[in-house]
């Protein structure tokens, strides 16, 4: 994992100006059969390939995300070419369970961008004695999570704050996980678009 100053922005960003979330992606079911398809047949991105689409985004970004008390907010807004970008919207104390980005489906490696606000980033150590490493990211700051990482992401300010992350492949599902004294346990499969 590494943090990364924001991308210069690209024509790719276009996407996300232009059209409203659900316009994009979601919320039409026949343009996103079409844009899952640019996600699936094309070649997983790299490292650094994600960190500068996601900073590229998340410095273009128009749409408006939405704050729930219930639980963070999140929306996929856009497919490219081997990847997706979902919005992300934390209130203070939302945040993630321990997971990874694979599940059922074939892992995915991420570049979470803050857009706004302060989050911070939790990555289990792998060992025979897992630990935890924190790491605050500012607006501003992009992470970087290879494809087998387990981390979860907190806001524990005491301010609103909003993400933007692209995946590559597409994120279809993640596995939750519990850890303790005994070490690190798989514990759910979450589908994309459920609680995230
Ligand atoms: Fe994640």
């Amino acid at each position: 994992m590494s943090i990364i100053t924001t991308a210069a922005p690209s024509p790719a960003a276009r996407l996300l100006d232009s059209a409203p979330a659900g316009a994009v992606l979601g919320g039409a079911a026949h343009s996103g059969a079409v844009h899952d398809s640019a996600v699936r047949d094309s070649a997983v991105l790299g490292g650094e390939r994600l960190a500068a689409l996601a900073g590229c985004y998340a410095a273009n970004l128009t749409l408006r995300p939405r704050f729930t008390k219930g639980s963070r907010w999140a929306r996929r807004v856009l497919a490219g070419p081997g990847h997706e970008a979902w919005l992300l919207a934390w209130l203070p104390g939302q945040g993630t369970d321990l997971h990874d980005h694979g599940g059922v489906a074939l892992p995915a490696a991420a570049a979470v961008a803050v857009v706004s606000g302060l989050l911070t980033e939790y990555t289990v150590r792998p060992g025979d004695f897992p630990g935890l490493r924190r790491k605050p990211l500012a607006a501003g700051e992009v992470s970087v999570v290879d494809d087998r990482t387990v981390h979860a992401m907190r806001n524990d300010s005491d301010a609103p704050a909003v993400s933007l992350h692209v995946y590559s492949p597409g994120l279809e599902a993640m596995r939750t996980y519990l850890l303790d004294e005994t070490g690190l346990a798989p514990s759910r499969i979450k589908r994309a678009g459920e609680d995230w």
